[in-house]
């Protein structure tokens, strides 16, 4: 039987013959970050440190050949093939909450600008406890910036799941019960398009997690920068409005992007926010129709038409995989370690999780 050995933790896991690496370290509770499990985003990059692994199938833009070469693997690219020792790319300030399985009711669904929607739930049950209580097993922890799976009932009766970032902040949930989400909704969306269909006030949704490593960091000392696109922006607020929270002195900064001016939300709280904290500062990008007073362009070009300088800093990315990737991989190229990016990219779901009667569509 192959084994793992992680010599930072102290670590000997055992595995599977041809087992999937990702796989093993998440049995094992190990400290790593992974999101869309196939080789696109980089979350579970470690470092292959002695031994080999059967590595394949990825994107290079998740894993360029310069990493390669230093012997950063892709976790859930990897199967394994022998003994194997690991280093871990970023261990610093892991937090490991609880993984729920709770019960939700809609308490309200808004449209904050077209197609775009906030949905607040609040717990009502939690189904791991068997627990009518929804607070059987505790308040739901979260740090900001992570997300959860959410399953709701379509018009057939069947469920179907996507996964969705915390908006609202980790102390609503923990001692209100309540989560917010905002969600882009496409009327062909499987579960997108339930919102106002089967997802109405008062409709039952469940949901797992927290999940997600691309959270905010307490501890770290220096200026904050987080980048949305879309909806991105959901978990983006949920960041700089915690670290704001926490007290946090040095420069909190966010970047959103929109693709059209109609897409644009989240002003106001975004005002508010500078308005209270002299050390908070937001820039709205619209891409391709910014009127007079609002920015023009790509987000990313702005935040580093901006930013020369990232020396102690930390980026905090989530929205749409094409401006995830593009940010990030210029923030490593300007010199911010791996360990200072923390980034979400909204993947699309895996073709199982679609409904039987849309297998084979394409890949939006
Ligand atoms: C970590 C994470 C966090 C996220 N957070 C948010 C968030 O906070 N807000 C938000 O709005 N979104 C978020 N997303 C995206 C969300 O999970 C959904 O992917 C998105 O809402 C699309 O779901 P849908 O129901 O609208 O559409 P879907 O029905 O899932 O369709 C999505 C795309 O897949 C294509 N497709 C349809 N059928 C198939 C098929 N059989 N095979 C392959 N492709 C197909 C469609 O053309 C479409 O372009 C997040 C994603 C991840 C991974
Ligand atoms: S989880 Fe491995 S690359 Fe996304």
């Amino acid at each position: 039987m192959p084994t793992v050995s992680i010599p930072a933790l102290g670590l000997q896991l055992q595995a599977e013959a041809d087992e999937n690496l990702l796989k093993v370290l998440r049995r094992h509770r190990v400290p790593i970050g992974w999101s869309c499990r196939r080789g696109e985003c980089g979350s579970c990059k470690c470092v292959l440190e002695r031994g080999e692994v059967d590595l394949r199938g990825y994107q290079p833009g998740a894993l360029p050949a310069s990493q390669r070469e230093q012997g950063i693997i892709l976790a859930c690219s990897s199967r394994i093939v022998g003994d194997v020792q690991l280093g871990l790319v970023d261990t610093d300030d892991y937090i490991e909450h609880p993984l729920r399985s709770l019960a939700c009711r809609v308490l309200w669904l808004r449209e904050l600008a077209p197609e775009i929607f906030a949905l607040r739930l609040r717990i009502v049950a939690d189904l791991a406890q068997g627990s009518e209580d929804a607070s059987a097993g505790g308040p739901f922890l979260f740090s900001a910036g992570q997300y959860a799976h959410l399953r709701a009932r379509d018009a057939r009766g069947e469920w179907i799941g996507r996964d969705f970032s915390m908006a609202g902040t980790p102390v609503e949930a923990e001692y209100d019960g309540e989560l917010e989400f905002h969600i882009r909704r496409t009327p062909a969306g499987s579960f997108s398009g339930l919102l106002g269909a089967t997802i109405l006030e008062g409709t039952e949704l469940h949901l797992e997690g927290p999940m997600g490593r691309a959270y905010f960091r307490p501890r770290h000392e220096g200026p904050v920068y987080a980048v949305s696109a879309g909806t991105g922006l959901g978990p983006m607020l949920s960041v700089v409005q915690t670290a704001l929270d926490n007290g946090k002195t040095d420069p909190v900064v966010l970047y959103a992007g929109f693709r059209n001016v109609s897409e644009v939300y989240g002003l106001e709280r975004m005002e508010q926010m500078a308005r209270r904290h002299p050390n908070f500062q937001a820039h709205v990008v619209v891409e391709f129709d910014a009127p007079g007073g609002l920015r023009g362009g790509r987000v990313g070009d702005a935040l580093f038409a901006d930013v020369k300088d990232f020396q102690d800093a930390k980026a905090y990315l989530a929205g749409s995989p094409a401006m995830v990737e593009a940010v990030s991989a210029e923030l490593l190229a300007r010199g911010l370690p791996m360990r200072d990016v923390h980034a979400d990219a909204f993947y699309a779901p895996a073709p199982e999780a679609f409904p039987a009667g849309q297998a084979g569509l394409a890949r939006g």
